[in-house]
């Protein structure tokens, strides 16, 4: 029996057959060395005492056996495992997720206005004609709304329906985050009202806005915007420009050679804008000339009134700013449909 189990142990390929040979010689229940065992007791009694050293000594040679077998088995395990193990082989790199460079510019820029006190707030993508236009002051007859300027829902729908905002006119992609400003104020005197206290206004919001324009290096049909509000007593044009010169300066914050700090300069060139006045177009210095960055300025008397305020009381400064533009000077981006192509090897640069 012994010699049997040995070959049988011997001969195992691998560690099911070594297991089944291990439960038909040494199994509890049905080994083969059991049976044996039972068998004694049929025995003569003076036979006992051989039969029983016997039975010891052949089941030591199995379970030896058996142990060979495993170690033999374990051996050619941790073998195979060195050889499927090259250690000069080039390791498979892993790919670390990012923020898309866009996200990163919108969390900056919330990081920079929020130390500013500024609260960042959200506001719709799709909205309705009051929001975009009416209560920023801009007319029925007034060019900006043209349908072929701007993303409406359903230009033929004139009854609140689909399509159709609460005042039956058609709803659109916003074109501006200039809405939000609307939106906020809004919210602002309804809390005022509710709670008899009229808080002064300071928020940012950053989002996508959407403009039927052909994309090219400089142009895209969507793109994002910062939209700056403060209203208050006595806020001034000079409040606007420190605000947006420090803004400016944190964003791009840069040491030079010398040790120094790179300044960053802005300036205003006057402009106009239906919800602004006065409104100045804001440009930024960049490679020794100036880029356009956004438009700004003093909340027009208008708007306050459309939303509630008094503006003989109050008095506040807005301004919107391209998120992209800003992006793109900072990384030297020169076409701006790469932000939205979403190639991996020009968005893991960033
Ligand atoms: N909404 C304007 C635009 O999209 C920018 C702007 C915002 C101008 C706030 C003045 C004040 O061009």
């Amino acid at each position: 029996l012994a010699g049997e189990a040995q070959d049988a142990f011997t001969g195992a390929a691998d560690r099911d057959a070594l297991e089944a040979a291990r439960v038909e010689f040494l199994g509890a229940k049905a080994g083969r060395l059991k049976a044996v065992q039972k068998g004694m007791g049929k025995v003569d009694k003076t036979d006992k005492p051989a039969a029983g050293q016997k039975l010891n000594s052949v089941k030591k040679a199995i379970e030896q056996a058996f142990e060979q077998a495993t170690g033999r088995l374990s051996a050619s395990d941790g073998k195979a495992k060195q050889d499927a193990f090259d250690v000069t082989l080039p390791g498979t790199p892993v790919r670390v997720g990012r923020l898309h460079p866009i996200t990163q510019t919108i969390d900056r820029m919330k990081e920079i206005m929020g130390r500013l006190g500024f609260s960042a707030v959200e506001g719709p993508e799709i909205e309705d004609d009051w929001h975009n236009f009416e209560a920023l002051n801009i007319p029925l007859s007034h060019p900006a709304r043209d349908p072929l300027d701007n993303f409406y829902l359903s230009t033929a729908t004139k009854t609140a329906g689909a399509g159709a905002g609460p005042d039956g006119k058609p709803l659109l992609l916003r074109s501006q985050t200039s809405t939000v400003q609307i939106r906020v104020m809004e919210q602002c005197i309804a809390n005022a009202v509710a709670s008899g206290a009229q808080p002064p206004v300071r928020i940012v919001s950053l989002g996508r806005v959407y403009r039927p324009d052909t994309a090219d290096a400089t142009h895209y049909p969507m793109f994002h915007q910062i939209e700056g509000l403060l209203v208050d007593k006595g806020v001034t044009m000079a409040d606007l420009k420190s605000v947006l010169r420090m803004f400016c300066q944190s964003y791009y914050k840069r040491d030079t050679d010398d040790g120094s700090q790179e300044d960053v300069h802005i300036r205003f060139r006057p402009s106009f804008f239906p919800f602004t006045e006065p409104s100045v177009e804001v440009d930024i210095n960049w490679q020794g000339g100036w880029m356009e960055i956004g438009g700004a300025g003093m909340v027009d008397p208008n708007v306050l009134r459309a939303v509630g305020y008094d503006p003989e009381e109050v008095t506040g400064f807005a301004f919107g700013m391209g998120v992209e533009r800003i992006a793109m000077r900072q990384h030297n981006i020169t076409d701006i449909r790469d932000l939205y192509t979403n190639d991996v090897r020009f968005l893991a640069q960033f």
